[in-house]
């Protein structure tokens, strides 16, 4: 039996996941109105499954889930996946309370998207049982689910996680508990560096989308899908990130997303933010110049592959599951490593090398393995 805690867009899309793979499920809220909610929007889409025929039986997925307020119904649980409000001391608490009403060998785990799993482990008495399983959102569509070990964990945990979400038809890769896991990690300069090319004014936010999808291959350009993701979110991931990391300069987040914040333009679900949504708003065009286009493309590229090579060099991941990451966590068009590799390290290197002679800022520092990887002339997969 499986336990999950929060019924919000995360809880809801993992409980759904493990009802369809055959748990029996518990979904626990202290919040009745979140409860009722998550059980009419888990009917109506395990309808439309079994309309697609996805699913065999709707009401047989639906009967395996239970909808509780109270804790104590975990007790028969095996597996509890935590994906309440990401306040570390809010969660703390909340595994303090389930230690004690699941049996000594229920395995703890937490969705957390930026929070320590050490220190959450460390709220528990026995935090050898508590590990990261990060689900992506929506969940039950999303592939990749990174798997993340604190320093307490008992390593036997992990291959028996690895081979459940295999089970549940996840994707799942190894994650080093370290700020940002792999995704949110690598992926920063996705957003921050395309904020920072417009902020200088070598491009407008439209041109920037348009090089970035049109000629990078990527699904959604970096503000068209800030906006989508939503500034309360994506900015307060970005933060975390930087101060998780010291301050690290690499991470910096930008003053044009903390104001849309600020002004409470949270991007699609509020009407605006880089864009704005409202009806009869004018949508502004790109500057379709293939060689400026290449150019911010490039930069961005090659900031994300640093970023990538750096987290191999630092043992956060395998060179094949932060391929995997990238590929099924953020759906981009190719792995950051195999992207090198098309480039070569040596063009990639001339690049960051330039921005840093350029700017002379340590956000454009090279890691030193692509460095080592230039001078060697070797590929990473
Ligand atoms: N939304 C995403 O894109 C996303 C992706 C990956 C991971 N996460 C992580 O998943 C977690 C949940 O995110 P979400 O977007 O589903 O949030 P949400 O706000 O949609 O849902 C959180 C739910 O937790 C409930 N809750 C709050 N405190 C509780 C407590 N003490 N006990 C029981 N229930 C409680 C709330 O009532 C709410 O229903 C966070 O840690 C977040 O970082 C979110």
């Amino acid at each position: 039996m499986v336990g999950v805690i929060g019924s919000g867009a995360m809880g809801a899309g993992i409980a759904q996941v493990a009802a369809v793979a055959g748990h029996k499920v518990v979904l626990y809220d202290t919040n009745d109105q979140a409860l009722d909610r998550a059980k009419k929007n888990l009917s109506a889409t395990l309808l439309k499954l079994q309309e697609k025929s996805k699913i065999t039986s709707a009401e047989e997925v639906l009967g395996r889930i239970s909808f509780a307020d109270n804790i104590v119904e975990f007790s028969h649980c095996g597996l509890i996946i935590e994906a309440i409000i990401e306040k570390l001391e809010v969660k703390k608490s909340v595994f303090n309370e389930v230690e004690i009403v699941v049996s000594p060998e229920c395995i703890l785990a937490s969705n957390t998207s930026s929070l320590s799993i050490t220190s959450i482990a460390a709220a528990c008495k026995n935090p050898s049982r508590v590990m990261g399983l990060h689900f992506f959102n929506p969940a039950p569509l999303m592939a990749l689910v990174e798997v993340i070990p604190a320093i307490q964990t008992n390593p036997d945990m992990i291959p028996a996680a690895r081979e459940l979400m295999l089970k549940w038809g996840k994707t799942p890769v190894i994650a080093k508990d370290t700020p940002g896991f792999i995704v949110n990690r690598v992926a920063r300069p996705f957003y921050g560096e395309a904020i920072r090319i417009m902020e200088e004014g070598i491009a407008d936010k439209a041109t920037i989308d348009w090089a970035m999808t049109e000629i990078g291959g990527f699904k959604m350009g970096p503000f068209a899908l800030m906006d989508y993701i939503g500034h309360d979110v994506n900015y307060v991931v970005t933060e975390t990130v930087f101060q998780s990391f010291f301050y690290d300069p690499r991470y910096k987040p930008s003053f044009s997303q903390k104001r849309l914040l600020e002004a409470g333009w949270l991007g699609k679900k509020s009407g605006r933010g880089f864009y704005n949504y409202n009806e009869g708003a004018e949508t502004p065009t790109p500057v379709k110049d293939a060689e400026l286009g290449k150019e911010i493309c490039e930069r961005i590229v090659v900031m994300l592959i640093n970023e990538a090579v750096d987290a191999l060099h630092l043992n956060v991941a395998t060179a094949a599951d932060l391929e995997t990451a990238m590929t099924k966590g953020v759906n981009y068009p190719k792995g950051l490593l195999k992207w090198c590799d098309e480039w070569s390290a040596q063009k990639c290197l001339e690049k960051l090398d330039g921005l840093y002679d350029n700017y002379h800022e340590d956000r454009y520092r090279a890691s030193s393995l692509l460095r080592k990887y230039a001078i060697e002339n070797k590929k990473f997969v």
